[in-house]
């Protein structure tokens, strides 16, 4: 028995592998076409977005008469070289084996279907050019992200997805059960079970010791948004680094980003090369653009002034100290300083997490939200209050439960290193890298209000 060889491997290898005999293929039909004594049918694996032509005559051009778009196949036979045609390889089928034909009533009979429609079909999603390009990578971003880590020396930690913490203090938990009666000291856990928006504290408590951590796992956010960037579960990179400042956290997430978008345009090409074409956008001089200049780092009040020049554009004007940045003045931030992302640090006290260090104005706290064009908030990060007594201070003022968070505020006493971090929304960053407009297209079974199937 000959093993089935993968798409990507027989463009790779196509001299050597047109000497053999016969080579064996599996995919999925993506066109079929068919004459007199012969048909051709284009057949995809999943291993990368080219497919195979594979040319079926005489008796099994007769065979493969009822074939339909996305049956599954598996097919034998010569691979030849045509440098001379459209596509450079071909195989010449010899036997194919059908493994399941699809039914008539398969819901994505085209290619070209909406996204917001084929949206309606999670589970069917991967057999599409535009999601296997975006689930290639997904795979990817992933990868390059604990690579970039790896490399700096951050160790690669696990933070809890079951939680008694309110990280965030925004009250936006999934409350977790087991009773219907809600009497939490008799239920699984004796306490308020929530689950985690966010690793932090945990990772906090490992770089205080470890030094230099990440955590990369899924949050939970039971916000009602039902806009183009929110899910109610989403994946996040959370690196905590302890003796850093607020401009090593900035170096950091601007070196982070700059390292993954290089990483994907050396390996991802074809798969940007198709998105940029589908969405008929540039795509990939945007990324290299942004790979090699650096990122403008403004103050919130800086932010102010270059609003207030251009308020009569908003529809929330009244630009003032306090107010908290609309979608629209993050666009348009972007937009003044050339359609790049821009740093704004060091927001008002009241505006942010307790858990973020005060500076010494007495007025704003050391942090930074990293904006994107298009995306908006890509990343959020600070330096963390290292002050026992203020820290506590902060948190009974937005009356989070003390209790639950002694073992936070212990760390301050017990040799406690300054230390910062960032969260990382995977999915905002691989809207901007693929140049999909909604967050739902980049996950493979997205969570959001009123949907929980599949
Ligand atoms: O700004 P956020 O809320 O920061 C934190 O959670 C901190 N604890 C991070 C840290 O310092 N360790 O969230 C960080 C990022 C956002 O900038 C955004 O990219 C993403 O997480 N994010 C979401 N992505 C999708 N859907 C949602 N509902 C999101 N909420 C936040
Ligand atoms: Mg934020």
């Amino acid at each position: 028995m000959i093993e089935i060889t993968k798409i990507s491997d027989i463009y790779n290898n196509k001299e050597e592998l047109s000497k053999l005999e016969k080579i064996k293929v599996g995919g999925w039909v993506k066109s079929i076409r068919q004459s007199k004594n012969i048909s051709f049918i284009t057949l995809n694996d999943g291993s990368c977005l080219q497919s195979l032509q594979i040319i079926c005559s005489s008796h099994l051009a007769e065979k493969t008469k009822n074939i339909n778009f996305s049956s599954c196949l598996i097919a034998e036979g010569k691979l030849v070289l045509t440098p001379n045609r459209g596509q450079k390889i071909e195989l010449q089928a010899q036997k194919i084996e059908f493994v399941n034909l699809t039914e008539t009533d398969y819901p994505l009979q085209k290619q070209a279907i909406p996204l917001e429609v084929v949206r309606n079909f999670p589970h069917l999603r991967a057999k599409t050019n535009y999601f296997l390009a975006v689930f290639k990578l997904r795979s990817q971003v992933s990868w390059a992200i604990h690579q970039f880590f790896q490399q700096e020396g951050f160790y690669y930690i696990h933070t809890p997805l079951i939680t008694a913490n309110d990280t965030e203090g925004a009250g936006e938990l999934f409350k977790l059960t087991t009773r219907q009666d809600k009497q939490h000291e008799k239920d699984f856990f004796r306490n308020q079970a929530k689950l985690t928006v966010s690793g932090q504290l945990q990772a906090e408590a490992l770089a205080q010791g470890l030094g230099k951590v990440y955590t990369f796992s899924p949050c939970f956010r039971a916000e009602n948004s039902h806009t183009t960037r929110h899910l109610a579960e989403f994946w996040m990179v959370e690196p905590e680094m302890a003796f850093a400042d607020l401009n090593d956290i900035l170096n950091l997430t601007e070196n982070l980003l700059k390292h993954v978008i290089k990483k994907i345009i050396k390996d991802n090409l074809p798969e940007l090369e198709y998105l940029e074409k589908y969405q008929q956008k540039e795509l990939i001089s945007e990324l290299k653009k942004i790979s090699n200049l650096n990122f403008p780092r403004l103050a919130y009040a800086e932010c102010l002034e270059i609003l207030a020049k251009n308020k009569e554009n908003f529809i929330y004007n009244e630009i003032k100290w306090g107010m908290d940045l609309q979608s629209e003045h993050e666009k348009y931030l972007c937009h003044y300083f050339g359609n790049i992302p821009v740093f704004v640090v060091n927001y008002p006290i009241e505006l942010k997490a307790f858990y973020m260090k005060n500076n010494s104005d007495g007025k704003t706290v050391a942090c930074f939200d990293l904006l994107f064009p298009c995306v908006g908030e890509m990343v959020g990060g600070s330096m963390r209050e290292g002050s026992y007594r203020l820290l506590i201070e902060k948190a009974k003022k937005i009356a989070l439960d003390i209790e639950n968070l002694a073992w936070y505020f212990d760390l301050r006493k017990y040799g406690y290193a300054s230390s910062g971090g960032f969260g990382l929304g995977l999915e905002r960053l691989i809207m901007f890298i693929s140049g999909t407009e909604n967050i739902r297209d980049t996950i493979a079974f997205p969570r959001f209000p009123g949907k929980l199937e599949f």
